[in-house]
């Protein structure tokens, strides 16, 4: 037995030497070493022997294990050095290649001056409310006390995508939105998208951006909303920037009035060759003016308790003034040249 042994021990190890993968090293450690192995055999067997036979085959039996154990243990750590050895050889990276730099992004000029503006009214207490793009004809005009044969709802002004929807023509209709479903007080801004049928120039897109404004509460006044248009004017302009006050008719406001800003490129110093305000000292930005009782009526909002004003702020010029461009063409052409430039508002 103990030559069986013996015969087991050199064949397992010269076995060993050669092994070069993990699972037959472990199928070797089965066959030798698991429940149903050689050596496990022997030593079941041994309750079969006289007591000194079984004293001197176990011990050799043991030993024998253990060495085996020992051998098992060093060829699984040289087979797993081999084995990183050639993943290292083969997943090499060569560091000296130039990386790849991915360039930071940053909002688009619009946005910018959209989210820079919405944390003014934020500041003030206002909530942001929204309204959808394609929007009914009742809440673009007629709940705007727009009646059917203003020239606005002509096909050749407004986008129809049928009888009863539009492409909104202006943010106004989500001053409708708002009083439909909140009773006063009410202190709402709207930034969005708005559309008409307007030849590209300078200062038109057919797709354009508007901030509606609307504050509603007992006791409001055309006082009250030339005292925000003002704060509004020194947030975005500075504080050397005036506004000027011009009557003007919103079928939805009353009094209405148009909102020009000193020229934010010649200062309001008048010179006859300046491109923006063409000498006038003044660059109309905003319409304005009191909520037609009309519409606080349709709207479910009595006109006898309440009264508010709203206005329109047109975003792409204010952001065309900010950034000092000529022209807002830019801002639909996906021209990153263009876009990059703006890192930023104060
Ligand atoms: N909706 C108007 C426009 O698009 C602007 C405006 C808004 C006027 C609110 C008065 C009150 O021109």
């Amino acid at each position: 037995m103990i030559d069986t042994l013996k015969q087991l021990r050199e064949t397992t190890l010269e076995q060993l030497q050669n092994i070069q993968d993990a699972s037959a090293l472990e199928a070797l450690r089965v066959k030798i070493l698991g429940k149903k192995g050689e050596i496990t055999a022997v030593l079941k067997s041994l309750g079969s022997l006289d007591p000194d036979a079984r004293k001197e085959v176990g011990a050799a039996a043991n030993v024998i294990k253990d060495e085996i154990s020992a051998e098992i243990t060093a060829a699984k750590s040289r087979i797993e050095r081999i084995a990183m050895n050639a993943a290292l050889v083969n997943e090499t990276m060569d560091i000296t290649l130039p990386g790849k730099r991915r360039s930071q992004g940053n909002l688009h000029p619009i946005t910018q001056v959209m989210t820079h503006i919405e944390d003014l009214f934020i500041n003030l207490g206002f909530t942001i409310a929204e309204g959808p793009f394609i929007e009914t004809v009742y809440r673009n005009f007629d709940a705007l006390n727009t009646p059917d044969n203003h020239p606005t709802r002509e096909e050749a002004d407004t986008f129809f995508i049928d009888h009863h929807t539009v492409l909104r023509t202006h943010t106004s209709p989500v001053q409708v939105r708002v009083m439909e479903t909140q009773q006063p007080p009410i202190r709402v801004i709207a930034p969005g998208t708005c559309a008409r049928r307007d030849e590209i120039d300078m200062t038109h897109t057919p797709v354009f951006h508007q901030m509606e404004g609307l504050v509603i509460d007992k006791g409001i006044t055309f006082a009250d909303l030339r005292g925000m248009l003002e704060i509004i004017c020194h947030y975005v302009f500075g504080k050397d920037a005036g506004i000027r006050l011009r009557p003007s008719y919103f079928p939805f406001t009353e009094p209405s009035a148009e909102v020009d800003v000193s020229c934010y490129v010649c200062k309001g110093k008048i010179k006859d060759n300046c491109g923006v305000c063409k000498g006038t000292g003044w660059v109309e930005l905003w319409g304005c003016g009191m909520v037609h009782p009309n519409v606080l009526c349709m709207s479910g909002i009595d006109p006898d308790v309440y009264s508010g004003y709203a206005f329109g702020l047109g975003i792409s010029r204010i952001t065309a003034a900010y950034f000092g461009l000529p022209s807002i063409k830019p801002y639909f052409e996906n021209d990153m040249q263009f876009l990059t430039q703006f890192k930023g508002v104060r």
